[in-house]
């Protein structure tokens, strides 16, 4: 079926009903974008439409999570291209709305606040970036809440359609804080966490990966190795020895690293006792970001022993 584009939040709801109507027993999935859609993201949209009835993705690249006017001008912006990628994967709706109908009023008065949570790592070198994020995602999720357009008594038997909304572990911090939102505020939502993505040689699919000169990519696959190497520690229940792995990535002359830490994945709080000389056991999270050239790049890999 072909992809239906829609910028209204009234057009969404109504498409979304229209779509929904006369199913019984639906979901209906949310992926939420910002545009520039590459193969991590058709893994989101595959995943949504492999597991709902109907799927939306939408479209949006936010003003509020940006610290920085130039980066949010820079940002790309292809939304032909994203409509095939997602048509191709079976999405049934595409909500991409204008500054104006996300923020009507302008920029919110009240936004959601990401706490320590959002402060440290990612949080440290883009202050603000998470709060903006996450007020952005609370309102898509309220947008994409199915059966808000149905007439009375019709959804799934029994009550409105499950729902569900994707996101990539790729940016796990965001993950993690995003999941934190919903148990927090109770949004009726289920989030699903899709993994990362990787080309053949372990880069991380990224929307700045386009900004990587040869040799910068090149150099941006220690990034992937190290944390493979942390993977193969914790498997094999050997400490994970975080120095020799971040001794690897900084020798590498045009890699500058931010941070590369060891992290409980729900809190994001460093496990240190389980980085050193302890055997690894148990779930954690490998978080790494790093500027290869000019170029910032996060990347991490789950743990588990
Ligand atoms: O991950 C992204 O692309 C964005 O942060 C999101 C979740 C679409 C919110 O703008």
């Amino acid at each position: 079926m072909p992809i239906k584009l829609v910028t209204t939040v009234a057009d969404l709801h109504a498409e979304s009903a229209r779509l929904l109507t006369g199913k019984r027993g639906t979901s209906q999935g949310l992926v939420p974008t910002m545009g520039a859609l590459h193969e991590g993201h058709a893994a989101l949209a595959r995943a949504a439409v492999g597991q709902n009835d109907v799927v939306v993705a939408s479209i949006f690249v936010n003003p509020l999570q940006f610290g920085d006017a130039t980066d949010l001008d820079r940002y790309p912006r292809t939304l032909d291209a994203d409509l095939a990628l997602l048509e191709a994967q079976g999405v049934d709706l595409a909500f991409a709305p204008a500054v104006e109908e996300v923020y009507p009023g302008g920029e919110p008065l009240v936004r959601i606040t990401s706490g320590a949570m959002g402060e440290k790592w990612e949080g440290v070198s883009r202050p603000g970036h998470f709060d903006g994020a996450l007020t952005v995602v609370a309102k898509l999720l309220h947008y994409g809440i199915p059966g808000t357009g149905l007439p009375a008594g019709e959804g799934a038997e029994g009550g409105l359609p499950a729902y569900r909304a994707y996101f990539g572990q790729k940016d796990a911090q965001q993950l993690a804080l995003v999941r934190r939102m919903v148990a927090d505020l109770n949004f009726p939502v289920d989030i699903v966490g899709v993994p990362t993505v990787r080309s053949a040689d372990g880069l991380a699919l990224s929307s700045r990966n386009r900004f990587l000169s040869d040799d910068e990519r090149e150099a941006a696959l220690v990034l992937s190795r190290a944390l493979r190497l942390l993977e193969e520690r914790a498997k094999a229940r050997e400490p994970l020895d975080l120095e020799s792995a971040l001794a690897m990535v900084e020798s590498h002359p045009l890699v500058s690293v931010d941070y590369f830490d060891v992290v409980d994945p729900g809190t994001l709080e460093p496990l240190a006792e389980n980085c050193r000389e302890t055997p690894f056991r148990g779930e954690a999270l490998a978080l790494i970001a790093a500027k290869v050239g000019p170029v910032r790049l996060i990347d991490n890999m789950p743990l588990s022993s």
